[in-house]
């Protein structure tokens, strides 16, 4: 079977699963690829075809897809589509959302040839609090490319669009996770709660003489919670804590510091691998 084209999909504020997805249309060696970048707006509805190969990323938000990607990705749909589905997450866990990632796909008309589980620096990371910070590494790029050689080699290699197997994602590896750390997060997550210590809504800044009012923490803000001019202010209604704001300030103004990420930083330290299945 031949792939005319590439349909890379993703919601990514901070990049890391855009970066993943980029590799893996790299490696597929695919040159002809369509970008629909859903993290600062929806996309124009649209209808993929047979002949296409859909790759999707979208970010772990407490263990399901980010609800703001999986909104915008109802604009998209499959015609028996053939599509890799790969979530992205803090080195924390991904729990069901590669299958609600597959749920939303199938639904919509995608063939899912194809899924990935892969480590991106976690939003919350900061450098008192490192919570797999500098993912996706070389190394894990390097699996991402890898990946994309294997999807290209078993579309080539199947005679039609029938023969091109789709995969169950519930039977993808879960990475290793040592039952010790796991115990302590969960102990200290019930002890956070119990203390009524207050969790931040939004990321904000602490000294506003900082702030030079430049907008690109509003320009890059995914959910319209930040607004150019009044850079100050973050609408909690709106505001998905995916903390694009914090980490495209040029300034290092702005913070998020949830005495969540201390938990995940302490008890999160060793770093899970990417897991695929085709
Ligand atoms: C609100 C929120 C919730 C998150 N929940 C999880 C989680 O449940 N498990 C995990 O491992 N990482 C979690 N993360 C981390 C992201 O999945 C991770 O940083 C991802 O690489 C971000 O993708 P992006 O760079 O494409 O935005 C969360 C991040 C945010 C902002």
């Amino acid at each position: 079977m031949t792939t005319k084209q590439a349909h890379l999909i993703y919601f990514s504020p901070t990049h890391t699963s855009k970066q993943v997805a980029e590799a893996i249309v790299r490696g597929t060696g695919i040159t002809n690829v369509v970008t629909t970048n859903l993290t600062l707006q929806p996309a124009q509805e649209l209808v993929l075809d047979e002949s296409s190969l859909a790759v999707i990323a979208v970010p772990v938000y407490g263990g399901h897809v980010a609800p703001l990607a999986l909104d915008r990705l109802n604009s998209l749909r499959g015609n028996n589509t053939p599509a890799v589905l790969v979530v992205v997450y803090g080195n924390r866990a991904y729990e069901k959302s590669l299958m609600e990632l597959d749920f939303w796909a199938v639904e919509h008309g995608f063939k899912v040839i194809a899924g990935g589980t892969f480590i991106g620096e976690h939003s919350f990371s900061s450098e008192k609090y490192p919570v797999s910070a500098g993912r996706p590494n070389q190394d894990d790029l390097d699996k991402a490319m890898d990946f994309g050689r294997k999807i290209a080699t078993k579309v080539e290699t199947a005679a039609d669009a029938e023969r091109l197997y789709a995969v169950d994602v519930r039977s993808i590896r879960r990475p290793r996770q040592p039952f010790f750390p796991l115990f302590r997060f969960l102990r200290k997550v019930i002890a956070l709660r119990k203390s009524g210590t207050p969790i931040p809504r939004t990321p904000w800044i602490p000294d506003e003489s900082m702030c030079v009012h430049c907008g690109v923490c509003a320009e890059n803000c995914p959910s319209g919670a930040i607004i150019s001019g009044d850079e100050l202010n973050v609408n909690a209604d709106k505001c998905i804590k995916c903390c694009a704001c914090v980490k495209s300030c040029s300034q290092q103004a702005r913070v998020y510091d949830t005495p969540f990420v201390v938990l995940l930083s302490q008890c999160f330290e060793r770093q899970k691998e990417p897991q695929i299945l085709l």
